[in-house]
């Protein structure tokens, strides 16, 4: 299908191998009405059109404000929720169309770690066994007493007390638990993990632990990461490339360094303008931009740009026309705005 953003996944050269690349997805939710004779009304469109090339040992961030399609997208790379339409090409074969064992082995080489670590771990079963769950159910890691290695050596992996098997999560801290929900991520040694806000219920101090694990278990590992946040203060130092999202579309994408100095859509804009900036001289200079009114409804977006009833340059252009994204200005990264320009003084 031609892709709702007009635009077409390309891998970057100088990234190393594409390892996934995602076409067209699209993810609608039907919204129904009555209780006898079920009749739809609409739908939610959680992810409508979106495309991005996954490269093998990046770190790829995705952004955007709460309800924008980013656990959706995740979902559906999972295949937790079936996609509306699209593709999500892994290792020659499609995520979203797979079957049976197919889908199994894919399943393996695809793991998440998810956002709450304290409601996301089984709270009456022992970290030991939540972390060996996923080789019971995939039927791999030998006897029960090859598993229990298994486990241990990750729980060492992770940085937790082997000896630690045995307790169950309550027993355990914040960040903790999150590095039990890596370790079983890990266990089946995939090559792509998703992470889902993986620090964003945790102290800010803890925070960058569990950020400096998965950069390590990265480096060690040859793993690839799609690491989904609110904010882009969170990914800036982990990710090599960043999406932004808005409304279930993509808006802008582009390596860290163009995202954070040379971003030229105004929803980048407007996000960066909100990282707090610890140099005193360059928060003087930078300008603030506060947008007006709430994300619209994913259940009735605007028609064209998404972002123009909220955009200080929106025109009767943006209203009809659906920008697509694409290369803007100079900068060799992709924008969804007709009007991109970089702006100075940004974030400093
Ligand atoms: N199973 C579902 N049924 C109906 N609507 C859904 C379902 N899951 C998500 N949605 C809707 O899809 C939209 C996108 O939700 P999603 O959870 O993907 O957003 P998000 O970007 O992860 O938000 P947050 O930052 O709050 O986690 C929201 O409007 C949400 O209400
Ligand atoms: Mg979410």
């Amino acid at each position: 299908m031609t892709t709702q953003t007009g635009a077409t996944a390309v891998a970057r050269p100088g990234l190393g191998e594409p390892i996934l690349t995602v076409n067209g997805m699209v993810k609608y939710f039907p919204i129904t009405r009555g209780i006898l004779f079920r009749s739809k009304i609409g739908d939610v469109k959680a992810v409508d059109g979106v495309d991005f090339v996954l490269h093998k040992g990046e770190t790829l961030g995705v952004v955007g404000e709460s309800g924008c399609g980013k656990s959706t997208l995740a979902k559906l790379l999972m295949r937790l929720e079936t996609a509306t339409a699209g593709t999500a090409i892994y290792d020659g074969r499609d995520i979203v169309a797979a079957k049976g064992g197919e889908l199994r082995r894919l399943r393996r080489q695809v793991q998440m770690v998810m956002q709450d670590p304290y409601t996301s771990l089984n709270p009456r079963m022992t970290v030991g066994d939540i972390i060996a769950e996923p080789l019971v159910i995939h039927g791999v890691g030998g006897n029960d007493k090859a598993r229990e290695s298994r486990v241990r050596e990750l729980l060492d992996v992770v940085g937790l007390n082997p000896e630690h098997i045995n307790r169950y999560p309550h027993q355990f801290s914040g960040g903790q638990r999150q590095r039990v929900g890596i370790a079983r991520a890990l266990a089946l040694n995939p090559e792509i993990i998703i992470c889902d806000e993986p620090v964003s219920a945790l102290d800010v101090s803890i925070q960058a632990q569990v950020i400096n694990l998965l950069e390590k278990l990265q480096a060690e590992l040859g793993l690839s990461y799609i690491f989904i946040a609110h904010d882009l203060s969170v990914v800036r130092h982990i990710c090599d490339r960043v999406a932004v999202m808005y409304l279930g579309r993509i808006v802008e994408l582009g390596t860290e360094d163009e995202i954070y100095s040379r971003a030229t859509h105004p929803y980048t804009q407007a996000l960066l303008s909100a990282v707090p900036v610890p140099d005193p001289d360059a928060r003087e200079h930078r300008q603030i931009i506060r947008l007006s009114g709430d994300v619209p409804s994913p259940a009735n977006p605007p028609s064209g740009c998404r972002f123009r009833t909220r955009c200080w340059k929106a025109t009767d252009l943006c209203a009809q026309e659906t920008p697509a994204l694409i290369e803007r200005e100079a900068d060799p990264h992709l924008s969804a705005c007709h009007y991109a320009e970089r702006a100075e003084h940004i974030i400093g």
